[in-house]
């Protein structure tokens, strides 16, 4: 991979949520996991998409100078338009939008034209309808494993349908997409989700919340490299 490139559509990559990590001391935490990051996921929350507050676009900015690797920010947001252009001009690469917020396809259109990797996101209760319509404009589908909010919760295995109908029809369609997992990914449940079809893995508690992060990424990369 080349600088802050995504890498080939469709191969697997580890994706740690710096949401897990103490933002005390965010850089270096990203700098430890460095070597087992093929992107860095970035939780964006409104407080009121999700009842939780995160962070937003001048972390992104702080963040930039640590990593070279491709930002993928997911906007836990009611208003994610408002802020696309923000977080492109603060260092993201991909910005991902919820389909459950509506008006999606101006936002994906407004994310791509300024240049961003696009992603669409879908809550466990949203069903693959939602997003087949928009798979001809999208990067990423985000199928989300747990309600969006907080971190450390446990994974939905109900989703598993989901993330294999989701696979059947990017492959079916020969679009370029990810199909992108996030919430409660852990070694136990990394090769549920590389059965069902997701290639893109999000991982914040079991990497960040591990005596030493950059092996635990490791120990990820190892089950999904080995469910494959
Ligand atoms: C949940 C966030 C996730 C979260 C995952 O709202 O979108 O990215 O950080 O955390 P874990 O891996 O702890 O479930
Ligand atoms: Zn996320």
């Amino acid at each position: 991979m080349t600088l802050r490139d995504a890498g080939p559509v469709g191969t697997l990559r580890i994706a740690p949520s710096i949401l897990a990590a103490d933002f005390g001391e965010l850089a270096q935490s990203v700098e430890a996991i460095d070597a087992q990051t093929d992107w860095l996921h970035v939780d964006v929350m409104d407080g009121h998409f999700v009842p939780n507050v995160s962070i937003g676009p001048p972390v992104v900015r702080s963040l930039r100078p640590y990593s070279t690797r491709f930002f993928d920010c997911h906007l836990m947001m009611t208003n994610p338009g408002s802020y696309l252009e923000a977080f492109k001009s603060s260092g993201a690469d991909g910005c991902t939008v919820h389909v459950e917020v509506g008006g999606t396809a101006s936002l994906l259109r407004d994310a791509r034209s300024l240049g961003l990797r696009v992603g669409l996101a879908a809550n466990p209760d949203t069903p693959f309808d939602a997003v087949a319509p928009f798979l001809g404009d999208i990067d990423l589908l985000l199928l989300m494993t747990v309600f969006p909010g907080f971190g450390g919760q446990s994974f939905m295995a109900e989703v598993m349908p989901k993330v294999k109908e989701a696979r059947r029809e990017v492959d079916a369609q020969h679009v370029e997409v990810d199909i992108e997992v996030d919430g409660g990914i852990d070694v136990s449940t990394v090769p549920v989700v590389v059965e069902a079809g997701a290639n893109v893995l999000v991982a914040g508690s079991s990497i960040f919340s591990r005596p030493v992060p950059l092996d635990a990424a490791r120990a990820l990369r190892e089950a999904a490299h080995l469910s494959h």
